[in-house]
């Protein structure tokens, strides 16, 4: 017998499909950028190796990475240093420590749903209850402020939220992200930030929740914004008091961040901007591609996104997502069904456009013929 929290974690419902997918299937269930890192910063790693750099580091890791992460998130708050950055594991490491460290026994974190599928389990691994609050298409998959003050107790200790988000694209406006802020400051909470996707913001600029609340954690990483997902290196940026907490637990953990890597992605950094302009005008074009062709799908309605490189459809059909992915897996198409996001998932379909513009085309039109079937 294992306990609990072990034995009532899921295996993720994605992975399961794609291990079952033919091997000419189109893979539109990436979550994942296509492309390689930049060159530079794959020759900065070998260099890295080369100079000796294969020993144990500091386990809030190196003072030169925390810093040239600060002096990036100078943009959001002026009074960012390296203190105030734990490098880690990627972000999946970062927001598992970061529950870790901020919820005791019992407490309550409020999540998405739907939403990426880790939050839950790590606050349920970290002793805690998640609670779901509801993003939904009629609100443009945006948290909705009265219920998020409605969900809160006396246990509630954070707001989990992420945008621009993961299944839905979204990403919310100033209006919404300053009134949860003002509702965490009000009610004295943590907001948990996962913030992966700040680089895939095709309309306007991306706005950190740490503009607007003091006690705001951010969970990052180089996974999407370096294409780099295979390095786990991420970071959490926060009050210098908590990163003391976090270097704690990540020693227990995981002991440091892996070494030469974070010489390797001080490297990536520098030529960070020039990288990001690239994918992101290539990713803008693939996402106007995937919405003029989903457009075309009678039984779909598909809200328009403005980040990250997901689209989530609803579908007209009787048929739960995961029997519509299959469907589409049959005819070749790998797609994430929305439950696996949550309950408020169901009746729609994740398809990622991390894949190139032809791909997208030809896969798309096999979804057409087989909803239209359906
Ligand atoms: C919203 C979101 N957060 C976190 C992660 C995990 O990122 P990392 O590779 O940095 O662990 C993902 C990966 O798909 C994601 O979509």
């Amino acid at each position: 017998m294992f306990p609990k929290r072990v034995a009532s974690l899921q295996p993720s419902g994605i992975r399961e499909l794609f291990e079952t997918a033919p091997a000419d299937a189109i893979n539109l269930g990436l979550g994942e950028p296509d492309i390689q890192p930049p060159r530079e910063m794959i020759e900065a790693f070998k260099d890295a190796l080369d100079r000796g750099m294969n020993k144990y580091g500091p386990s809030a890791g190196i003072m030169k990475l925390r810093g040239a992460i600060a002096e990036n998130l100078k943009s959001y708050r002026k009074d960012v240093a390296a203190e105030n950055i734990i490098i880690t594991a990627g972000a999946t490491e970062g927001m598992r420590i970061a529950c870790e460290t901020i919820m005791g026994e019992g407490d309550e974190a409020l999540v998405p749903n739907p939403g990426f599928i880790i939050y839950g389990p790590d606050v349920a691994l970290a002793g805690g209850r998640p609670v779901e609050y509801s993003l939904t298409m009629d609100n443009d998959f945006a948290p909705d402020p009265d219920e998020i003050q409605s969900l809160i107790t006396p246990k509630t200790q954070a707001i989990v939220v992420n945008s621009p988000s993961n299944p839905t694209g979204a990403v919310y406006s100033k209006d919404v992200i300053k009134a949860i802020c003002d509702i965490a400051t009000d009610r004295d909470l943590y907001i948990l930030s996962d913030e992966v996707y700040h680089n895939f913001v095709y309309e306007g600029e991306h706005t950190s929740f740490a503009r607007y609340h003091d006690d705001t954690i951010i969970v990052n990483s180089f996974s999407k914004s370096l294409a780099a997902t295979g390095w786990r290196i991420g970071y959490v940026a926060t009050s210098k008091e908590i990163v003391e907490h976090l270097a704690k637990v990540q020693y227990y953990t995981l002991a440091c961040p892996p070494t030469a890597t974070q010489y390797a992605i001080l490297e990536g950094m520098k030529i960070r901007k020039k990288f990001r302009a690239e994918m992101l005008s290539e990713f803008r074009k693939r996402r106007d591609l995937a919405l003029s062709m989903l457009s075309k799908i009678s039984s779909f309605t598909t809200p328009p996104v403005k980040g990250a490189f997901y689209v989530f459809p609803r579908y007209a059909q009787e048929l739960r997502s995961e029997d519509f992915a299959v469907a589409l897996l049959k005819a070749g198409v790998i797609c994430a069904p929305g439950a696996t996001f949550g309950t408020l998932g169901e009746g729609h379909l994740r398809f990622s456009y991390a894949n190139s513009q032809e791909n997208i085309a030809r896969a798309l039109d096999i979804v057409r013929e087989v909803a239209d079937r359906l």
